[in-house]
């Protein structure tokens, strides 16, 4: 079996990469990722020695790097994680966001269309349904929910998603989705929440909270995730599109005090800034389809996955020191002064 996993240098992607490596010794594992700010090679280094594992630097959105790794590999399936993934830099510069998550997503299928494949799978996001309000609790995310989207990354996300379903219906080609909710733990690219409140707390720098910090997010630890994918790729049926998430709904300042009391820093840290442009009030998604067909359910508590977390953010203190000593410096006084 060939998989060829796309952003493996990221977030989620590496998370994965590393999980199907050591559950699968008799897979290959492709990772096709063009390294862009939010990909780092240091962060595959303790698999590049492993022969069932080939790191390839090239973006999905050019097809004919695409086709010639299609020509050499002969994937089984793919997985695609590459996308431009940050809501605050799509509402400073959406074009990026259509190229990548959108055109990237359709050369890629193209090329499965091309050479053919056994599944195409698509990783989501519960964005693509917009927002709940906070007032209607007993409301959730089902596969059924309408599109219904509030930033130009969801909006580019959901594109992506109906092209998928479209190459399904009109090519017949096997694909799946799977649409989670935010994901928590190692190699968190410090732009987003959790990583960036665990830094700044560290070196004792404001802890900028938008708005009253009432959002609500549905909290997921990585590997749960990345477990979930596992699952729809070997057992989900086709066409079909998992929601995936494990009903812990939290309220961002409520995650920004846990970060302060488990790193021993006072909330006075805390700042409250500018509200996002569009901000989504509340994620929540209800997990019963991949629950129910393929039996799968989150198995790290927050309490324990977030205690995780900010040990391995303590314990690698160098890979996210370097990312925050670079470029990121231009962005955060970019985002954050005057804010
Ligand atoms: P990330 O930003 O950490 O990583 C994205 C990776 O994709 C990087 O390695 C980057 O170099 C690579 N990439 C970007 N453009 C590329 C291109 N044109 N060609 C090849 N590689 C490219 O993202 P993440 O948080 O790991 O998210 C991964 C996927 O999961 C995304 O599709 C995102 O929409 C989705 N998702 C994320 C979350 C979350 O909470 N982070 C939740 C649900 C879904
Ligand atoms: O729900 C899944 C999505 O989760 C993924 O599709 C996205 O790729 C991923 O980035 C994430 O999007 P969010 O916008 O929810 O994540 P972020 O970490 O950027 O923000 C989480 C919440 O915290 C959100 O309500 C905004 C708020 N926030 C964020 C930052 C970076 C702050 O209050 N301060 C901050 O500095």
């Amino acid at each position: 079996m060939t998989i060829i996993v796309t952003g493996g240098a990221g977030f989620i992607g590496s998370n994965f990469v590393f999980h199907m490596l050591n559950k699968y010794p008799d897979y290959r594992i492709v990772c096709l990722d063009c390294l862009t700010y939010a990909g780092n090679l240091s962060t595959l280094a303790p698999v590049m020695d492993n022969p069932n594992f080939r790191f390839v630097k090239e973006s999905i959105t050019d097809r004919e790097a695409v086709y010639k790794l299609f020509e050499e590999e002969h994937p089984d399936m793919v997985v695609n994680f590459a996308a431009e993934s940050h809501v605050d830099r799509s509402i400073e510069n959406p074009e990026i966001f259509l190229d990548t998550n959108i055109k990237g997503t359709a050369v890629l299928m193209d090329a499965c269309r091309k050479y053919g494949i056994k599944r195409y799978h698509q990783v989501s996001t519960d964005e693509v349904y917009g927002d709940l309000p906070l007032d209607r609790p007993d409301l959730f995310f089902t596969e059924e929910t309408p599109i219904h989207t509030s930033s130009p990354y969801s909006s580019s996300k959901a594109a992506a998603d109906l092209l998928v379903l479209a190459y399904h219906r009109t090519y017949g080609l096997p694909v799946s989705i799977s649409r989670c909710s935010n994901n928590y733990g190692p190699y968190h690219f410090p732009e987003k929440l959790i990583p960036l409140m665990i830094a700044n707390a560290l070196n004792d720098k404001p802890l900028p909270v938008y708005g009253e910090g009432l959002n609500v997010r549905d909290w997921l630890y990585v590997e749960d995730h990345c477990r979930a994918i596992d699952l729809i790729i070997h057992k989900g049926r086709v066409g079909e599109v998992y929601n995936v998430g494990g009903h812990n709904e939290m309220k961002n300042i409520d995650i920004v005090k846990i970060i302060c009391k488990e790193l021993g820093k006072p909330e006075s840290l805390i700042t409250h800034v500018t509200d996002r442009k569009g901000h989504d009030m509340r994620y929540a998604i209800d997990p019963t389809k991949i629950h129910n067909e393929l039996g799968w359910l989150p198995e790290t508590k927050f309490e324990d996955g977030i205690k995780k977390t900010i040990k391995w953010y303590l314990d690698n203190k160098e890979w996210w020191e370097t990312i925050i000593s670079g470029e990121y410096q231009n962005y955060y006084e970019k985002m954050y002064a005057n804010r």
